[in-house]
């Protein structure tokens, strides 16, 4: 008999089978299917990454294990990391990987023995609950205020601090687009030094900060580094999350027991990725502004167009989505399953993201303007007529 591992079954359940059934079925009757439902960029990556990636791509010595990455990798994002004040060692404080998810995902198994507890957002990015899980480690929700959009911190009691060993952070943040602010991160770094916690803040969406909001990078507060590691990504800033790779840096002993685990994992990044991704981090590129600008003017139209369908959705200050109440308090999943058997528009719901995120569906601003007044005008006939 083929049973799957006690690990794999604390993993839940494929609650969206019936949406992804829908969207399937509906795809292949006919094309007007509009994905809100995935965080996937359709900006193209800078022009020198992809000529990097060609021209390696054609030479045959390109093609062994790469094993670990290139030195010159780990002194673009040093020198990248520069704009978030922050200063890295780049041989000990700079670690590639094949992508956040697999470093977010590998992170439980480096750190989290059978019992321990880890702090993580609700709602909040599904791997790291699923990453504590596969360990055998035990999660404790932290719940996300729904106005600041931050993570009730006083709510926890002395004895959940003291027996916490890891806390997951994540702005600017998957679902909910809150900032953090240097206040609440250096509660957190302070909070860490007191219980000897361990922080990992996930910085995936760094340059998709929008108005004049600052994006923050945890390790710029002092004493972070003694404390904590970040994630952060190529996938979301240079549109390249096809092409798998990302970097954990700070605290350098974690990174350490990082790399050793990988190094039982994987054997590295396809070379062309990897210079790809050097250009992109070295070379001057007005995508970052532009990119912003483009994702402003989604928000605005799209956010725009729902408010006058009548449904109240909230701006986001950052990242690529919108996260609103359901119109009227519906829960998330029959909500996005009727919307897309009624519409064609495939929107997350947020229980999805954890028992805080019913009530609540995910929107990705990954469509062009035209495209997105067009979702919004399906929503509004539908929630009309409903
Ligand atoms: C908050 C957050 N972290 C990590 C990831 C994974 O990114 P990567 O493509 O680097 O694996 C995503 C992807 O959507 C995300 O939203």
């Amino acid at each position: 008999m083929i049973t799957p591992s006690k690990r794999l079954q604390s993993l839940p359940e494929g609650v969206f089978q019936d949406l992804a059934l829908a969207k399937g079925q509906r795809l292949a009757a006919s094309d007007d299917v509009i994905d809100l439902s995935v965080g996937s960029p359709d900006f193209p990556p800078p022009a020198h990454a992809i000529a990097e990636l060609t021209k390696h791509a054609a030479e045959t010595n390109q093609y062994g294990y790469a094993i670990t990455a290139l030195p010159a990798f780990q002194e673009a994002v040093a020198a990248f990391y520069e704009r978030y004040g922050v200063t890295l060692d780049p041989v000990h404080e700079v670690l590639q990987l094949a992508g956040s998810q697999e470093g977010l995902s590998h992170l439980a198994l480096t750190f989290i023995n059978p019992g321990d507890l880890v702090l993580i957002p609700d709602p909040g990015y599904p791997i790291y609950e699923a990453g504590v899980r596969l360990a055998g480690g035990e999660v404790m929700p932290i719940p996300v205020d729904p106005n600041t959009l931050h993570p009730r911190l006083d709510d926890l009691s002395g004895r959940d601090l003291q027996r916490a060993k890891m806390m997951i952070l994540n702005y600017p943040s998957n679902p909910t687009a809150g900032l953090a602010t240097r206040q609440m991160f250096e509660h957190v770094v302070r909070l860490a030094h007191q219980h000897d916690i361990f922080i990992v803040h996930d910085f995936a969406y760094s340059e998709l900060v929008f108005d004049d909001n600052e994006a923050i990078s945890i390790l710029s507060i002092p004493g972070a580094k003694d404390v904590a590691i970040e994630f952060n990504s190529l996938s979301k800033t240079y549109n390249l999350a096809g092409a798998r790779i990302a970097y954990a840096v700070g605290n350098p002993t974690a990174l350490d027991c990082l790399r050793k685990l990988k190094s039982h994992m994987d054997f590295g990044v396809f070379l062309p990725i990897q210079r790809a991704a050097i250009a992109a981090l070295r070379e001057p590129w007005d995508g970052y502004d532009r990119q912003r600008i483009a994702y402003m003017e989604r928000r605005d139209a799209f956010c725009g167009a729902l408010i006058e369908t009548g449904w109240e959705v909230r701006k986001p200050a950052a990242t690529m989505f919108v996260w609103a109440k359901t119109p009227n308090g519906e829960d998330s999943y029959p909500f996005a399953l009727d919307l897309l058997r009624a519409t064609g528009v495939a929107v997350t719901p947020g229980i999805a993201f954890g028992p805080r995120g019913e009530g609540y569906v995910r929107m990705a601003f990954v469509r062009d303007i035209d495209v997105l007044q067009e979702a919004a005008r399906r929503i509004g006939e539908w929630l009309k007529r409903r």
